[in-house]
């Protein structure tokens, strides 16, 4: 009976009796990189340690794969020869391969898999992969040598906070692989860039500013540096001293750039106001026209853009949105949802007076809603769209809703058309639910669709539920438009009759 050892001694019970004999050495990572200048040399270190006398018989193999390519053996060790159809490579036992004057066709993955063979028990081999990258392009800046300057500070638009702009380069090419570069601070600190823009590396430095020297240089690993002559300009560092003066400077004129452009676009508005303004009062009856205007139709006669507009209810102004586009237009949006934004999932307060953004998705309100309603007669409109973009529609005649002593009610005299079909009709009559107001015939139908609707017991048609849920009757239904699919995007919209 021979005694065998490898790295992966499970395979070996039954078969061999085992000597921890064989093992990678820590010289050798699970997947490991390495890469080399063109012309220049490289070893793949590969390493074993054994412990026994009878453990000789090893069989190495090599694999070489290209990028995009099949694996290719190349090379091999057995019976203490190493046989290579690769002239360049050489074998040095007990440390690996060598490749003398690397060139990019050698660039990709190497594979060693190592196998201990005897004739009496074959044992399980063990495989090593090393990524070899060859950068044959080093980096180019504008006039070989790297500069650090500052520019502008800019505003993020969302926390509002400010960061100063440090930028280096210029570079015309990375090079390949491309470069990287690598911060100090002036307290020392070391900061990868946080990204490239038009052959520069930009640092952002959020306020406070702290002043003093900011340098950059190539990241000194980076085999695109590494590659580079000694006497290369390209691996100096570039150095800009910035103080408090430039600091201030920067925001200040990125601030009074920034006022500029609020300066210029108010005076727009400003000239569109007076626009509208000559228009009235060389048409002063079109002014109380404009006054009177209690819908989105009223609207089409000054402005055929849909947008946000405002109405007058029993002389009270407010805000809605007008699709002055689908069917002729003249309508207005009272609910409408295109993405997760906005949570829909809300109380009855909430349903009461209306959330959202009239841009984005948003729901109107039921109490202006009731007063819209009841203050004449209106159709309604449901466009629903699926996320293969068909589209689909649904109306009804004698709209309206009820005010808040008969929770909201809904009414209309009937379905009238539309390719979606009606998934409304279920609803009709019913009070309006949400989770903290339980009005339906079936009980907390809101709490279980997650939803706020004229739920009955509970639902053909949800249109308040939650946003991309595809669970049963949990997104946005509507039943007769794909069952219990749920929407991309959903408008319910009126327009007086
Ligand atoms: C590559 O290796 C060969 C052989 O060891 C040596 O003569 C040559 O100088 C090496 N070249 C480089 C760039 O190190
Ligand atoms: C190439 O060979 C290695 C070692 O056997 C294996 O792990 C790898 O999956 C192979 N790759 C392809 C693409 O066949
Ligand atoms: C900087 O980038 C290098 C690779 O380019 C990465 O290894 C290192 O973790 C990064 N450091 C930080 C602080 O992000
Ligand atoms: C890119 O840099 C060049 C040279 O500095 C400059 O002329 C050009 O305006 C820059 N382009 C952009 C988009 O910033
Ligand atoms: C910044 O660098 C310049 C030039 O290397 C040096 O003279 C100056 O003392 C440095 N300033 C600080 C605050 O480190
Ligand atoms: C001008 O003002 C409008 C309305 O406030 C705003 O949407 C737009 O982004 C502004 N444009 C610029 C360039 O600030
Ligand atoms: C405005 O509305 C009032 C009452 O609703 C009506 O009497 C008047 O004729 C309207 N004016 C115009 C110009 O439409």
């Amino acid at each position: 009976m021979y005694k065998c050892g490898l790295v992966l001694p499970l395979l070996a019970f039954g078969f061999c009796s085992v000597l921890q004999a064989y093992k990678w050495t820590s010289t050798l990572e699970e997947n490991m990189h390495v890469s080399a200048c063109v012309d220049g040399n490289v070893s793949f270190p590969w390493s074993m340690v054994t412990e026994g006398k009878e453990e000789k018989i090893l069989d190495i193999d090599w694999l070489f794969q290209a990028p995009g390519k099949e694996n290719v053996s190349f090379a091999t060790y057995v019976d203490d020869n190493f046989v290579t159809n690769k002239d360049r490579f050489t074998f040095i036992p007990n440390a690996g391969l060598f490749l003398q004057g690397a060139q990019s066709r050698d660039a990709g993955r190497y594979y060693v898999i190592v196998s201990l063979h005897d004739p009496k028990c074959r044992l399980t081999s063990a495989q090593r992969m090393v990524t070899l990258t060859v950068a044959d392009r080093p980096p180019a800046t504008r006039d070989d040598a790297l500069h650090v300057t500052l520019r502008d500070a800019v505003r993020d638009d969302v926390t509002e906070d400010w960061t100063l702009q440090l930028h280096c380069g210029l570079f015309v090419d990375f090079g390949h692989p491309p470069a990287d570069v690598v911060w100090t601070t002036p307290s020392g600190e070391v900061r990868n860039s946080s990204y490239q823009d038009n052959g520069t590396f930009v640092l952002s430095v959020s306020s406070p500013v702290q002043g003093g020297n900011y340098s950059c240089q190539l990241h000194p690993s980076a085999p695109a540096a590494r590659c580079l002559t000694a006497t290369s300009p390209l691996n100096a560092a570039a150095q800009l001293y910035v103080d408090d003066k430039d600091v201030r400077l920067s925001f200040l004129e990125a601030r009074q750039k920034e006022i500029v452009i609020q300066l210029s676009n108010l005076s727009t508005q400003f000239s569109q106001l007076n626009e509208k303004m000559d228009h009235f009062f060389n048409n002063p009856k079109e002014l109380i026209k404009h006054r009177n205007s209690s819908s989105c139709v009223d609207w089409l006669e000054f402005d055929q853009r849909s947008g946000v507009q405002t109405v007058y209810v029993s002389g009270e102004p407010v805000t809605v949105y007008c699709d002055q586009t689908t069917d002729n237009g003249g309508w207005i949006v009272f609910q409408r949802r295109n993405d997760a934004s906005v949570d829909f999932y809300r109380g009855w307060a909430e349903y009461r007076i209306g959330f959202g953004d009239p841009m984005g998705n948003f729901w109107l309100g039921l109490d202006t809603l009731h007063s819209l309603t009841t203050s004449r007669s209106y159709e309604l409109r449901v466009d629903l769209q699926k996320y293969d973009l068909t589209k689909g529609h649904a109306t009804y005649s004698g709209f309206y809703v009820e005010g808040a002593p008969h929770n909201f009610a809904l009414h209309f005299d009937k379905f009238v058309g539309g390719n979606a079909g009606d998934s409304l009709s279920f609803h009709r009559g019913q009070q309006f639910s949400t989770k903290d107001r339980d009005h339906d015939n079936s009980g907390g139908c809101a709490q279980k669709f997650h939803g706020a609707w004229w739920f009955h017991a509970c639902l053909h048609s949800n249109l308040n539920g939650d946003y991309g849920r595809f669970a049963s009757s949990q997104g946005l239904n509507w039943l007769t438009f794909g069952s219990s699919y749920s929407m991309k995007f959903t408008e319910m919209k009126i327009r007086p009759m």
